[in-house]
């Protein structure tokens, strides 16, 4: 019994971690689910698989009103593997992999500066999020979740994450791997785009907490928060 209210009557416990590319959203987010034992929701990951079903049916990346529609009925889960990893399903095809290409990536920062498509997807996250989770995005604890139980702002500096999103994609195999100064360069151009956009820019929210990663390992960072959260468990 938490103030006056049994377990069952408690608001689910949402942690959110908003933040620009390659801070360590996804890595921190996912770890630290985990540990509290909440789902993890990749709101990135629903903007890119729009972009991917907008790609594939012919609707243009610039048509709001194509691109809301598209949106109605998007049949994208989310599934948890053992080791924490996460898939994207839509309907039954896996389109982890495909929604991480440097086109999809630039697509989903063009779909996701439309106030109708944001509009659409706000139902669509808060229904994902319901049961409590770790939200990572950008607009996490400023629109969707603003009553959320703990937020974050994470972030690093531009060429250490233009370093993490290189290696991550020479992880996976990508033959194809520009210099870092490139990366670095499509990651200031995705982020100013979606820090200047009118509808829910990259922001920090007022009462979020700001964590700097640049010089801290994943694990460090995690166990950061998970002090900050267990100081304050309710927020
Ligand atoms: O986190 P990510 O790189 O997977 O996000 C892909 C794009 O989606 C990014 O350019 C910004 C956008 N996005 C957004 O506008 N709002 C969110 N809550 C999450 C992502």
């Amino acid at each position: 019994m938490r103030g006056g209210l049994t377990d069952a009557e408690q608001p689910a416990r949402v942690v959110v971690i908003d933040g620009p590319a390659g801070a360590g959203k996804s890595t921190i987010a996912r770890t630290l689910a985990q540990r509290l034992g909440l789902t993890m929701l990749d709101t990135g990951a629903i903007y890119r698989t729009l972009a991917l079903v907008a790609s594939r049916v012919g609707v243009s990346w610039d048509d709001a009103a194509g691109l809301a529609t598209l949106c109605r009925g998007l049949p994208i889960r989310f599934e948890t593997l053992a080791d924490g990893a996460q898939r994207v399903l839509l309907g039954d095809e896996d389109v982890s992999e495909a929604i991480r290409t440097p086109q999809i990536s630039a697509g989903a920062s063009v779909v996701s500066a439309h106030t109708a498509v944001r509009e659409e997807l706000l139902a669509v996250q808060r229904a994902l999020g319901a049961q409590g989770c770790v939200a990572e995005g950008r607009d996490m604890g400023t629109v969707v979740f603003p009553d959320a139980t703990h937020k974050f702002f994470v972030t690093a500096s531009p060429q250490v994450r233009a370093t993490r999103r290189r290696d991550e994609r020479l992880a996976r195999g990508d033959r194809d791997v520009p210099s870092v100064d490139d990366v670095r360069r499509a990651i200031e151009e995705r982020d100013m785009r979606d820090s200047t956009r009118q509808a829910s820019p990259l922001a920090q929210a007022d009462d979020a907490v700001r964590v700097d990663t640049s010089n801290m390992a994943p694990d460090a960072v995690v166990d950061h928060l998970l002090t900050l959260i267990e100081a304050a468990p309710e927020g």
